[in-house]
């Protein structure tokens, strides 16, 4: 069975209201799983590239599971990319250790979908906005699977959505991940 590494670049887990759901149930369900919570291992954002490239060579199918913040990854997951997608190991002549893995992005958007057009005030869709990533598994040569996300997961008691909405969309969303971890398993068996 295709092994699967979960990366939760979320900087602090424990006040999350969606994501921290979304990795729960995803453990709950998915069996064959490493989850590795980037908060509870770097919580002063020095990461251990060795582990970390451990962990990804182990894996089959890679899901980067964050938040979005300004349009991209948090920090402390595009500090994971910078550090770990090291030359010779995911680019390069040598580079070619993740190439054929599988990839997807799992991913909470505060916005809600409209504002994500041409004419909302995010003015560009998701897709846009992820094409560095897009090009990033290009150049590792990873499989890029269609994103899986969800909008309106911003909860701002008294001001954004209420607690129940964001988290009956946590659960939706997992419910596309795990269904979309086991179809991918069993492309691959
Ligand atoms: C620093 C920061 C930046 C954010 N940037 C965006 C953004 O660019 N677009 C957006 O729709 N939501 C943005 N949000 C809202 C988050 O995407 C939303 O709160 C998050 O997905 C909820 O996940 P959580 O419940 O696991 O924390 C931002 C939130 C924070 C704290």
């Amino acid at each position: 069975m295709r092994k699967i590494l979960i990366i939760s670049g979320h900087p602090d887990l424990d006040a999350s209201h969606t994501n921290r759901l979304i990795l729960a149930r995803v453990a709950e369900r998915v069996d064959e799983i490493e989850i590795r919570r980037l908060d509870a291992l770097y919580p002063d954002y020095r990461i251990d590239v060795a582990a970390e490239q451990q962990a990804l060579l182990g894996a089959g199918i890679v899901v980067l599971q964050f938040p979005f913040y300004w349009y991209s990854v948090p920090a402390l997951l595009k500090k994971w990319m910078d550090e770990v997608l090291s030359y010779g190991f995911a680019y390069g002549s040598t580079g070619d250790k993740l190439k054929g893995k599988q990839l997807v992005l799992s991913l909470t958007i505060g916005g809600p979908a409209a504002s994500y057009a041409a004419d909302g005030y995010n003015h560009f869709t998701p897709d846009q906005l992820l094409l560095p990533l897009v090009q990033t598994a290009n150049l590792t040569g990873m499989q890029l699977q269609p994103p899986i996300l969800s909008h309106g997961m911003i909860y701002i008691p008294g001001v954004y959505n209420t607690l129940e909405d964001v988290q009956a969309r946590a659960e939706a969303h997992a419910e596309r991940l795990v269904a979309k971890l086991g179809a991918l398993r069993a492309d691959a068996a």
